[in-house]
């Protein structure tokens, strides 16, 4: 592990993306920190100023469902503004040029999609896409702000937001498409996440153990850094299109 932003280490991880047949990246909220999205666990992060036990979980959805649509509708509409940075752009291009490319991300912003990633695997939903009680059927959604309460055109059924609540299992077919790029990639990239949410607390751990060589973008050390090959600090927006 080495801690720096040296030249000599940008140059370095640098070579390695220019010949790397097979890369995985794993993003967190730090890398749309700079779009102007709240991080969740930051100063101003989203878990300091609410409650998740009352908004992201399925017991405060059958609790009180208007007041969980009003939270995602107040997130859509900060959302619906907001573009993606040179981050999410510079991982795009990277997609571009890489044979073997996936990018597993935490976000639900819809970020990567918008910057041009196209190979995306959401770990923990869409905040623009619903997911019918009912018939279970997922449908995009853009509407800002959507209505409360919203309802399935199929079945008539409650739809909630397509996000992995507090409590809730991650889909198995998300997370053994995951499993599998972190077992087969030369190179992973894990960006402004804090490592402390499972699974993807352990996903750089999976890889590095798979062979990987893996590098971590971040403000600050995190719980992954004694594990990376390479910690470098900064933020996303300007450290990425470096490497990339
Ligand atoms: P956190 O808010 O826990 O952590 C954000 C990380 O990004 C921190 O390590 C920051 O140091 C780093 N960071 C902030 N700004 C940055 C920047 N400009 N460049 C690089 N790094 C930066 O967010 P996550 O790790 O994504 O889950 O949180 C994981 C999960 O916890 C989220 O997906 C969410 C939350 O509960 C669900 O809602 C299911």
């Amino acid at each position: 592990m080495q801690l720096n932003r040296d030249n000599n280490v940008i140059e370095d991880v640098r070579n390695r993306l220019s010949v790397a047949s097979s890369v995985t990246i794993l993003t967190g909220a730090g890398i749309s920190a700079e779009s102007g999205v709240p991080t969740f666990r930051g100063e101003d992060g989203l878990w300091r100023n609410y409650r998740a036990e009352e908004l992201a979980t399925p017991q405060a959805f059958k609790r009180d469902p208007v007041l969980v649509w009003e939270w995602y509708n107040m997130r859509r509409e900060r959302l619906s503004d907001i573009e993606p940075n040179q981050a999410h752009y510079a991982l795009a291009r990277l997609e571009k040029r890489v044979g073997d490319f996936t990018l597993i991300t935490q976000n639900v912003d819809g970020l990567h999609e918008k910057g041009g990633s196209r190979n995306i695997i959401e770990l923990h939903g869409n905040i623009w896409r619903v997911r019918c009680t009912g018939c279970g059927g997922i449908k995009d959604n853009h509407d800002v702000p959507i209505d409360i309460l919203p309802y399935c055109v199929d079945c008539g059924g409650l739809l909630r937001p397509h996000i992995v609540w507090f409590g809730e299992m991650l889909p198995d077919d998300v997370l053994s498409s995951a499993y599998s790029a972190l077992e087969i990639c030369k190179i992973m990239i894990v960006v402004g996440t804090s490592g402390i949410v499972q699974p993807a607390a352990s996903m750089a751990y999976t890889a590095k153990r798979a062979g990987a060589y893996v590098i971590e973008v971040n403000l600050e050390m995190t719980p992954n850094s004694g594990i990376v090959d390479r910690t470098i600090i900064g933020k996303a927006a300007e450290i990425l299109p470096l490497l990339i």
